[in-house]
């Protein structure tokens, strides 16, 4: 399995935020989450500003609906990987969330149409994972069990991977295999604070129990210095 990879979640609103944390954060961080707040303040043109910079765009919108609803969404989210200006450096969508309480119609659904989509549009397919169950849901009897089968039915359904926390990633990898992606949140250096999450991890711990992708917000983007705070980050998983 090759070495795990740091995802800053860019939890902010505006613009001006946003662009001070890439800036801020340069050439350390290659892979940037945007999810429900960033994109529902600023659409498009927040993905669109991380992939003009050829940075890796992780579009977590968790869709949850029927099938045809979310092969659409899928579909529009494909197309976010064409530049709107022909850039050359334009980066394609990198990876993107469906959330696997929708089931396996739904799941497959989506791995379609992102296949359809990209094959009709010559871009690169991006990755799909699974939400299973979020990382602020206390673990409680069962939460493992309901994780793995979630975790079972994303692959069955043709997905790439799912984001669990680190404390069922050991049992997803024994279970689904080397190739199946583990993007886990809830990652907290040893000195941070939790904030709302309950099911945690240090970035060791993480790596050691098998992550793929370690998914960084608060820690990293309310530091004093986030380049700082990613570095350390980025020292612990080396
Ligand atoms: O600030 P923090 O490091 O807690 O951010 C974690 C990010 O990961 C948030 O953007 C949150 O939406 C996301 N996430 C999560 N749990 C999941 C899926 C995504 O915390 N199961």
């Amino acid at each position: 399995m090759s070495k795990a990879q740091l995802i800053v979640a860019l939890d902010v609103e505006t613009f001006d935020e946003a662009s001070r944390l890439i800036d801020d954060l340069g050439d350390s961080v290659e892979i940037f989450k945007v999810g429900s707040q960033m994109f529902t303040a600023q659409g498009p043109f927040s993905t669109r500003y991380l992939q003009s910079k050829g940075k890796k765009v992780f579009l977590d919108l968790k869709f949850h609906d029927i099938p045809n609803t979310v092969a659409s969404a899928v579909k529009s989210a494909v197309s976010l990987s064409v530049s709107p200006n022909n850039d050359p450096g334009f980066a394609p969508l990198f990876m993107l969330t469906v959330h696997t309480a929708g089931g396996k119609e739904m799941l497959e659904a989506a791995a379609q149409a992102a296949q359809m989509q990209a094959k009709a549009l010559g871009v690169q397919r991006p990755l799909i994972v699974g939400v299973t169950v979020l990382t602020s849901t206390a673990k409680d009897v069962g939460t493992q069990e309901l994780v793995l089968e979630r975790a079972r039915l994303a692959k069955e359904a043709g997905l790439d991977g799912v984001v669990a926390s680190v404390e069922e990633a050991a049992a997803i990898r024994q279970s689904l295999g080397q190739d199946f992606l583990i993007v886990t949140p809830g990652i907290r250096p040893a000195e941070a604070s939790l904030n709302d999450q309950k099911r945690v991890a240090t970035p060791k711990g993480a790596i050691e129990q098998g992550s793929n992708f370690l998914v960084v917000g608060r820690p990293i983007i309310q530091a004093a210095s986030p380049r700082a705070a990613a570095l350390k980050i980025l020292e612990e998983i080396k």
